[in-house]
């Protein structure tokens, strides 16, 4: 069965053709030409999960999934949260992103954070969704260069290192994005 992953991130795409079983064929926006940039407007991660699924859904009439993701900062009543890709402003680097959350939480003590995905399928029309979630903290200064966005300052529960510092192997699959698609490869196994 064909099934569209509403990405373009290769990344993204290999991770999740490793987990979901082999009857599935994952596909790209990429390979089925939607070029077009798709709607992310709600104001939290599962809207925006389920808002991408289904504007590909209803203009593709496909069965197709979708994720969004945000890292949620208790001292900050839960931000950058849905805004994490453009906290700094519109066109920032995840640098931009990084300094203006250890410049907010300086002489901050409660560093609890979480990141969360939202995963929303549609399948023969109906849509399921699909949450991961990874609690840690956010570090004063940044450690690590492997990763990307907040990676550098997140350190996950029961780990002395931060994401930045742990191999793809151990943060693919401790994370968020990690948990979040293994509910939905267990799903699918009923398909
Ligand atoms: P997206 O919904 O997957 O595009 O994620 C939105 C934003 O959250 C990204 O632009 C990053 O800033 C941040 N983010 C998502 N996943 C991760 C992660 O695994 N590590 C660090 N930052 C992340």
């Amino acid at each position: 069965m064909k099934l569209i992953f509403a990405t373009n991130n290769k990344h993204k795409l290999e991770e999740v053709t490793k987990i979901i079983n082999k009857r599935f064929k994952i596909v790209s926006l990429k390979d089925i030409e939607c070029f077009e940039d798709i709607p992310e407007t709600q104001n939290t991660i599962e809207g925006n999960a389920s808002q991408k699924s289904h504007y590909i859904y209803k203009k593709y009439k496909m069965n197709c999934f979708a994720d969004d993701t945000g890292l949620e900062i208790d001292a900050l009543n839960g931000e950058p949260g849905v805004y994490s890709a453009r906290y700094a402003g519109e066109d920032c680097s995840f640098e931009d992103n990084v300094k203006k959350v250890l410049k907010k939480l300086e002489g901050t003590k409660n560093r609890n954070a979480q990141f969360k995905t939202v995963i929303s399928l549609i399948i023969n029309g109906k849509e399921h969704q699909f949450e991961g979630i990874i609690k840690g903290k956010i570090l004063n200064k940044k450690k690590g260069n492997l990763g990307f966005g907040y990676d550098p300052i997140f350190q996950p529960e029961n780990y002395k290192k931060t994401f930045a510092e742990l191999p793809s192997e151990i943060k693919n699959k401790i994370s968020h994005r990690g948990i979040a698609t293994k509910k939905l490869a267990d799903f699918l196994k009923s398909f």
